[in-house]
């Protein structure tokens, strides 16, 4: 195995536990991390052993926002030259499923990297938040992009322009997380869920996120046509016979990734 200083990564049954650690700095993403993050999820991606994933930081914080620190000194040019963020689009190459389980802060990049993920699952002590503006920039990992359509353009503006954050409950009302849990619960709430999408067939787990995806990114005709040939799809695996079989017969599905 990789040996990694900004994360942990833990194998179970089917499902991985990714655990953000840069506890002194509540999680900033700086570079290493990042690399780190895209080398393990990718690594992940590909490891048979393993159908979903779970991102999730401390208690006191998912993350708290790209480093400020290794931030500051940079110039325009240094940022246009190494395309500063652009490598966190690896996050979204993944195709297994990754649920961001969050507690305490997550705060510019931390918001946003838990809107890379599939859905977010949100301890109720957790606050959400785009507080760039307050250090004289803006969001720059997707968060006024991804966090428009995911709330509105009414609470995406108030979060990008006050800096304020939300708590759980508001995140939850707004769409932003699936599910509230009590804090002290996250992560096995987050890896039970992995677990249930881990117990299914994967080709169509895949397919699922998939054309999920697809809804943000192109019109309602092409993603219903999309869905329909990949629904059609499915039937060329032996699971969807399992599947369909199991409900018959009134018997749990064994299902063989086939
Ligand atoms: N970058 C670097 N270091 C950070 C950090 C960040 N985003 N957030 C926290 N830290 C560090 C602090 O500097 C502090 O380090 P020291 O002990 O060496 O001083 C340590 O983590 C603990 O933080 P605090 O003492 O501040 O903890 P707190 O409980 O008093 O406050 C907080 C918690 C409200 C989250 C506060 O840390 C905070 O406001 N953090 C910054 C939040 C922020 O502005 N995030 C956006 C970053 S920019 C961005 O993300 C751009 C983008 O779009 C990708």
């Amino acid at each position: 195995a990789m040996a990694y200083e900004t994360i942990l990564v833990d194998k179970r049954d089917k499902v991985a536990l990714v655990t953000l650690n840069r506890p002194k700095a509540l999680n900033a993403l700086n570079t290493q991390l990042m690399k780190e993050l895209v080398t393990a999820l990718t690594a992940l991606d590909t490891d048979d052993s393993i159908a979903a994933i779970v991102v999730t930081g401390s208690e006191k914080a998912f993350a708290a926002g790209a480093d400020i620190k290794e931030m500051q000194g940079k110039s325009y040019a240094d940022m246009y030259r190494e395309d500063f963020f652009s490598e966190w689009e690896g996050l979204v190459r993944v195709r297994k499923p990754i649920i961001a389980a969050v507690a305490g802060y997550a705060l510019g990049g931390g918001c946003e990297l838990a809107m890379m993920c599939d859905f977010i699952i949100a301890g109720d002590n957790a606050k959400f938040g785009q507080p760039e503006i307050t250090l004289g920039v803006i969001p720059g990992m997707g968060g006024s992009q991804r966090l428009t359509r995911f709330v509105g353009k009414s609470k995406a503006m108030d979060m990008c322009l006050t800096g304020r954050m939300m708590d759980a409950a508001e995140a939850e009302r707004s769409g932003l997380v699936s599910r509230v849990v009590p804090a002290a619960n996250l992560v096995d709430e987050a890896i039970k869920a992995a677990e249930k999408i881990a117990s299914f067939s994967l080709p169509s787990v895949i397919m699922a996120k998939d054309v999920v995806n697809r809804a943000y990114e192109t019109t309602l005709a092409e993603g219903l046509r999309l869905e329909r040939r990949m629904f059609h799809s499915l039937f060329a695996f032996e699971d969807q016979k399992e599947g369909m079989a199991a409900f018959a017969e009134k018997r749990a599905a064994n299902f063989k990734n086939r």
